[in-house]
C-alpha cells in the first residue's frame, strides 16, 4: 500500500466458511479496543448487515452506507455514512460503524470495472487515519471481499476446527498469498488463525484442534481459542457486547478478546516500526 496513504491499522476478518464467527470477532474486538481505550471503526462489508445491527448501528435503504461509499470511487468517501456505535456503555463513543445494507449486493455488478477491487480503499482513506479499523466480511473470496482485502493491513481468520472451517482457512491462506499484490497490496500479512466456537468435549473438534499446528504453523493463535457459549449467541442477538451479559461465560470470553486485541495491538506497532 502506498507509504503516503492515511489510514488506520485495518484488519480484515475474512474466512471462506459461512458462521464461522467472523462477525461476533468483529463485533467483540471492537468492545474490547474501546475498553482499551483506542478508537476502533467497523466497517460492515456484508450486505447481511450483521455487525451493523449488532452494535446498534442499522441503517434503512437509501441512507449513507458503505454501499454509496463504494459506488462513490472517491477518495474519502465513507466520511458521510460512519455511524456511532449504538451501545449505552461509555467506551462505545470509541467505536463508530460504517454500516451496510443488503443493496451493497448492488456492488457486485460493479466487479469488472477498471480499479473496481480499489474502491473501498479509496473511500476509507483519510477517514480512519491512525485508528483501528476492522472489516467484517461476507464468506466469501469474491469481489466485496477482495475490496477489503485491497484494502487492509492485515488478516484474523476465525476458524472452527472442524473438517469445512479447516478447509475455509486454508483456501483463504492460499487466496491471499497468490492474490494480494494483483489486488494492489503486496504486502497484506495474515495476523492470525484463531479457532472459533470450540466444543472441546467434541471429539471431532478435540481432533481438528490437534491437527491445527502442522496446517497453520505460526499463524495459529491456539491459546486465544474462543469457545462456543450460548451466552455469545444471545449477547448477539440482543445486540449488546459481552459484558452487558450478566452471563459469567460472556465476561469469560470478552477476557480473551482483550487478549487477542492487545496481540493486535503488539502487531500494529511491530509493522510500523
Ligand atoms: N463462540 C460462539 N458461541 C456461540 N455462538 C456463536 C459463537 N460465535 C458465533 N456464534 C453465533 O453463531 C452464528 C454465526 O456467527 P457469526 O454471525 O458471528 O458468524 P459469521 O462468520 O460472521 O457468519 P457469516 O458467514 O454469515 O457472516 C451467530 O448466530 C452467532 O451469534
Ligand atoms: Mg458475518
Amino acid at each position: 500500500m502506498a507509504a503516503d496513504e492515511e489510514r488506520g491499522f485495518r484488519i480484515c476478518v475474512m474466512q471462506g466458511k459461512g458462521g464461522s464467527g467472523k462477525t461476533e470477532f468483529a463485533k467483540n474486538l471492537a468492545a474490547a479496543f474501546a475498553e482499551e481505550g483506542e478508537d476502533v471503526d467497523v466497517a460492515d462489508c456484508d450486505p447481511q448487515a450483521n455487525s451493523s445491527r449488532r452494535l446498534a448501528a442499522e441503517v434503512d435503504e437509501g441512507e449513507p452506507s458503505i454501499s454509496e461509499a463504494i459506488k462513490a470511487s472517491a477518495t474519502g468517501a465513507a466520511w458521510d455514512a460512519y455511524r456511532p456505535c449504538g451501545w449505552p456503555e461509555p467506551y462505545a463513543s470509541r467505536i463508530r460503524v460504517l454500516p451496510a445494507h443488503f443493496d451493497l449486493e448492488n456492488r457486485l455488478v460493479e466487479a469488472g470495472l477498471p480499479g473496481a477491487h480499489l474502491r473501498l480503499r479509496k473511500a476509507l482513506t483519510g477517514c480512519d487515519t491512525g485508528i483501528i479499523s476492522l472489516l467484517d466480511c461476507a464468506p466469501s473470496l469474491a469481489h466485496l471481499t477482495q475490496m477489503a482485502l485491497a484494502s487492509a493491513d492485515v488478516i484474523l481468520i476465525p476458524v472452527e476446527p472442524e473438517k469445512d472451517g479447516v478447509k475455509g482457512a486454508l483456501r483463504v491462506i492460499d487466496f491471499v498469498q497468490k492474490n494480494a499484490a494483483d489486488l494492489g497490496n503486496p504486502d497484506l500479512r495474515i495476523a492470525g488463525v484463531v479457532p472459533s466456537r470450540v466444543r472441546a468435549e467434541l471429539g471431532a473438534h478435540a481432533e481438528q484442534l490437534a491437527r491445527m499446528p502442522e496446517l497453520f504453523g505460526e499463524y495459529l493463535w491456539a491459546d486465544v481459542a474462543i469457545p462456543e457459549r450460548t451466552a455469545i449467541k444471545e449477547a448477539a442477538d440482543e445486540a449488546i457486547p459481552l459484558r452487558a451479559s450478566k452471563k459469567k461465560a460472556a465476561h469469560e470470553v470478552a477476557d480473551v478478546f482483550t487478549v487477542m486485541a492487545r496481540r493486535l495491538l503488539t502487531l500494529r506497532a511491530e509493522l510500523a516500526a
